[in-house]
């Protein structure tokens, strides 16, 4: 008997061409596609002829449902989520599901929107000398009931806050960094629409208001958003040591 599966594929940060190889060709041969809401670009669902459905507001069971039912009529199934599956995304649990009906889930990554937002912001989120570490996290609301915001703010690296756009005030009156720590806000990194809003601790929040950005964005904070007082890489020979 052939196992029973289905694929779940990341696809990128918005840009079409973003997807990996492995993943467009998945969708070529897709009978069904099951994506992630409004952050899957609609170009990336032209690269399958198979029947697309929107996830947003279906539960666990309702997409699991779906899934189950198609794979039984022999469909190729791809379930699509925004960047890479592996952040913010509900896939661990939806496995779990999927294994009581005997169906393994082969998992796809790509390209996260947070590398998106460094190309957008030309810039590194580790520089010497200037943060050696990145911190990916969420502020608390309907899905988590506390955050570590403020403890992480004290420790020195580059954050990246995802889902954060709409508490940008709150966050950045909780942060613990001094006022003149550079903060940038990426809407639709990679998309042809993406806009930059750069400022401050102390005044990005008026900014993002001003542009209009309520969702779709990510927050970095940190002094790589405007990198000046670094030291060149030791990879060049400025100074040599191990490249571990
Ligand atoms: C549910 S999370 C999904 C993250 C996704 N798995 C990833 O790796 O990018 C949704 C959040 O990701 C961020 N996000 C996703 N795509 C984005 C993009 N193209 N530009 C900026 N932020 C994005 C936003 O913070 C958004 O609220």
């Amino acid at each position: 008997m052939t196992e029973k599966q289905i694929y779940i594929v990341g696809a990128g940060p918005g840009d079409e061409k973003l997807i990996t190889v492995r993943g467009k060709e998945l969708l070529e041969q897709a009978d069904l596609v099951i994506y992630a809401g409004s952050l899957v670009n609609p170009k990336v669902l032209e690269y399958t002829k198979g029947e697309c459905i929107d996830s947003y507001g279906l539960t666990l069971d309702e997409t699991t449902e779906l899934i189950v039912n198609a794979v039984n009529d022999g469909k190729f199934v791809v379930r699509l989520q925004s960047g890479d599956p592996a952040l913010y995304g509900s896939i661990v649990e939806q496995v779990e599901e999927m294994k009581k009906y005997g169906i393994k889930a082969v998992r796809v990554p790509g390209v996260s929107s947070v590398f998106a937002v460094a190309a957008a912001l030309e810039t590194q989120f580790t520089l010497n000398n200037v943060s050696d570490s990145l911190i990916i996290t969420r502020p608390a609301g309907t899905t988590l009931d506390v955050d570590q915001i403020e403890e992480f703010s004290e420790m020195g690296a580059t954050m990246a806050i995802f889902l954060g756009t709409q508490k940008i005030e709150s966050i950045m009156e909780r942060v613990r960094c001094p006022k003149t720590t550079p903060v940038a806000v990426v809407y639709h990194a990679s998309w042809d629409d993406e806009k930059i809003i750069r400022g401050t601790v102390e005044d990005i929040s008026e900014k993002v208001k001003e542009a209009g950005i309520k969702r779709s964005a990510m927050i970095i904070i940190g002094d790589v958003v405007d990198p000046v007082n670094y030291e060149k890489s030791y990879l060049y020979g400025v100074k040599q040591g191990p490249l571990d």
